[in-house]
Formats: C-alpha cells, structure tokens, sequence
C-alpha cells in the first residue's frame, strides 16, 4: 500500500499536477435551447497517470480522458446525455447521488438493458438539487471503476455562490505497476473480505500532482471527490482551517472538521471553504493520514508570489443555500434495521452468519443474512418494501471489523446519530461512513418509485455481497 510513484517523484520540481486541470464538456445543444444536451464516449485510451520518464496508463475513460470531463448544469435545468460505448463490453452510467427517476438510475438489468460495445443510451432527467456529485459505470464495476471510469457531475445553484474560484479535485486510487500500468488481479477474494482494492497510487484529477497553484487572499470552494475503488482518505491541509459547507452535495451548516480533517470514503464528496492565509511564495501541504502509517501527501498548496488579493478573508456568508430536500418525520417514522456482516477477522475466520458456506458461492459479506453479489440485476427481492412520501429511519449496524461506506441509490437521507450521539450541523449524505463496529442512525422520506440499491461503495465489498434492495412503492 505504499505510494510507488509518490516516493518516486516526490520533492522534484518539475509539476505534473498543473497540467491536469480537469476540462469540462461544453454543451452540445444550440445556445437558447432549454434542455442542456452532453456525449459522453466511454472508451479504451491511453493517460499520463504518472508523468514522465513513466509510460501512459492504458485505461478505460470517458471523452479520452481521466477523469472523465466535468459535466455542469444548472439546478432544475433538464438535462440530457447521451453515453456511447466503445469499450468491448457492455456498460452502463449511474449518476451518483442525484435524486432521479428510478429508469435514470444506471442499473443494468434493473434500471435498463446494459449499453452493448457500440451502442447509446440516452439518460435525461432535471437534477432537484445543486452540489457536487460525480458519474461511474454500474456495469463490472471492479475493472470500469478501477481503469478509470469516472467523472465529476457538478449541479451549479441557481444563484452563484461567492467565491474567488470553484475548483473540483477528483481523487482517485491505482494499483500500478512498475511500468505504470494498472495491475491486474482484480476480485481477488481474500482482498475483497479484508479492505478491498487498495491501490499504491492516488492522483489528482488524472495525474500524480506536486502543486495546486493558489493565491493569497483568495476564496476558493473546493469540491472534493473520492473515486476509488476502495481508498479510504482523511485529508488534513496544513497550515489551513476547510470549512466543511456540503457532504455528497448536500449543504450542511458551515464547520471546521474535527482535528482538521476530512474523511472521504469512496464515492464520497466534501466541499470545503479555503481562505488562502498562506505567505506567498510558499508552499503548504495536503496530507492524507488516514491507514495508520502509511500517511504520504497529496498535494501542496503552492502560493504564488503575488501580495494577497486581499487583506481580510471574504466577508461572504460560508454557507449555501439548501436543497429542496423532504425532512423526515421522525414521529412517525417507519424504523428498520441493517446488520452489516461478514469479512476476515483476526485469524482468517469470517464474522457473523457461522461462516462463509451459508454466504453462498462468492460471497464474503452480507446484509441482514443475505448476500447480493455484482452491480445489480433483475429479479432480487427487495430488503423491505418502503411508500413514496412515508419517512423511514434506518439504523445501520457495521457488525464487521472493516470499514464501508454505504450508499443508497436515488436519495439524500439525514444523518442522524453515530454510536447513539446525534450527528451535529444539519448534515445529509447518499453515502456515510461506518467505522468498524459502529452503528449508524440515517432518516430519509422514500422518493420516487423503483428498486432502489443499497450497498457498500467499496466495490470489492459491493460485489461480493454487501448489496440489497430498498423498494419503493
Ligand atoms: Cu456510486 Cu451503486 O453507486
Ligand atoms: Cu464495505
């Protein structure tokens, strides 16, 4: 789990990072028409992940590049998209964490038939709500995640917020080898009941990145994704005090996180608040701590010499507008509960469930006894049976030693409770974070009609077993 090419590359000063401001795919549409109209390729390419002396990565991309290109449209604007697939298999794209008809979903077999090599589907909904979310494959997710499918999917407020500039840093995870390329091995099963993926390479929107240039006195809102397979991050910025304003797009109230960091499952997304206090001319590290041991930096903030823009931080308000999100009624509340099994434990045994035969073929973890494996298919029967409009508090139990952060498709819910202590500022999330052992308390009003998944982001975890159904009725 070491970084390889980190340890290679580190403290020279050459910048590889600079070159990888992420592009943003223009419209298609003629200006003045009201549906905003995208094409997205997802195809086999070639990426310096690593830079030079090192050979580009083969991967599998959207528009040719990693990440894939940065898709912004405006909060309750429609939106159409058409994905065509030009990898030798068939795939599909889930747009996650926007609340949407359930056929927009991205589940092959459940949402809609899988995009064959050579064909389009067109996805069109109107995103409710403005923040930062991001676009994956549901599709052999392990190998389309993990060799580069993904891409930010920004939903910009109706008003613009205040700030110096919006920056988007798609984090994510490679398993690479010598020569720089993606390691194979993927659905190894003794990794997937241990901590999934993990890979010896993290880059910054595509690249290995030793600076991020920014000014003195500027304001900037940093959108912060994790698309890794299976990395979890806490990221501190020294020298830097973030202000936490949104969790997976949902804004919450404005803080500082605990001892400065900020913890990023995979699919999670933070937006923070900089105020750029740095000296210029110099430079302030982003260090990722979060395996014990094995802290390595990310970036630097690298300040330019030019005097701060201004001399007191932005009298703006920090927070954002909320989102048109139905609250919970906790009185009458449906409440349900979901024990999380499975996985190694100390000695090679599994936990929970009397071991792994009752799993079934394949499966290293399972949700209240059962195991659902893959990205999701037709005909499996629902957890529990939910009515659009009613409120639903479930109380997660991460019976296991391992880590998950588990996400709901289709839906924000509430964060109530972690451990029986509520969860402070207001925040909501698609995916939470469950420490081992951990319970985790999560309200939600069901949403729009379908076969809704729920499962752990770790997408070793997902695949072999951590997965259900919530359906709405
Ligand atoms: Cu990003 Cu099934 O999820
Ligand atoms: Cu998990």
């Amino acid at each position: 789990m070491s970084l390889v090419f980190r340890s290679a590359i580190s403290r020279r000063s050459f910048v590889i990072g600079a070159a990888a401001t992420a592009a943003a795919l223009p419209p298609t549409a003629p200006a003045g028409s009201s549906t905003a109209e995208f094409r997205l390729v997802a195809a086999p390419a070639r990426w310096p992940l690593v830079g030079a002396p090192h050979p580009d990565t083969n991967v599998w991309c959207y528009g040719g590049r990693i990440p894939g290109p940065d898709i912004r449209v405006r909060q309750g604007e429609p939106f159409r998209i058409v994905v065509e697939n030009k990898l030798q298999q068939d795939t599909t794209v889930h747009w996650h964490g926007i609340r949407l008809p359930f056929a927009m979903d991205g589940v092959p077999g459940l949402t809609q038939p899988p995009i064959k090599p050579g064909e389009n589907f067109t996805y069109e909904f109107t995103p409710p709500d403005a923040g930062t979310f991001w676009y994956h494959p549901h599709a052999n997710s392990l190998q389309q995640l993990g060799r580069g499918m993904a891409g930010a999917l920004i939903i910009e407020e109706r008003e613009a917020v205040a700030v110096d500039r919006d920056i988007v840093w798609v984090l994510a995870d490679w398993r690479l080898t010598s020569e720089a390329q993606i390691g194979s091995g993927f659905g190894n099963g003794m990794e997937a009941a241990m901590s999934g993926r993990v890979g010896n390479t993290v880059t910054l929107n595509g690249a290995i990145s030793n600076d991020e240039r920014v000014r003195a006195g500027e304001r900037v809102r940093l959108r912060l994704i994790n698309a890794s397979l299976a990395r979890i991050m806490a990221l501190r910025f020294e020298g830097h005090r973030p202000v936490v304003v949104a969790i997976d797009g949902q804004p919450c109230d404005p803080h500082e996180p605990e001892r400065g960091r900020l913890f990023l499952g995979p699919a999670m997304r933070v937006d923070v608040m900089l105020d750029m206090q740095g000296e210029p001319g110099r430079r302030y590290r982003v260090v990722d701590d979060f395996y014990d041991g094995l802290s390595y930096w990310l970036t630097q903030l690298a300040y330019d010499e030019t005097p701060p823009v201004r001399a007191h931080p932005l009298d703006a308000a920090l927070s954002l507008p909320r989102n048109p999100l139905p609250e919970p009624d906790l009185t009458t509340a449906e409440r349900h509960e979901l024990r999380l099994q499975g996985g190694m434990m100390g000695g090679g045994a599994m936990m929970g469930m009397g071991g792994m035969q009752r799993m079934g073929h394949g499966a290293s973890w399972a949700i209240n006894g059962t195991s659902m494996t893959g990205d999701g298919h037709a005909g499996i029967a629902p957890l529990i049976t939910l009515q659009q409009g009613r409120s639903y508090l479930l109380t997660m139990r991460n019976e296991t030693a391992w880590w998950h952060p588990m996400h709901l498709h289709g839906h924000s819910f509430r964060v109530l409770s972690r451990n029986g202590l509520s969860v402070p500022h207001r925040q909501w999330a698609d995916t939470v974070l469950l420490p081992p052992k951990e319970t985790v308390g999560v309200a939600f009003v069901a949403d729009n009609p379908g076969d809704w998944m729920l499962h752990c982001h770790v997408t070793d975890h997902q695949v072999s077993g951590m997965m259900t159904i919530l359906r709405v009725a």
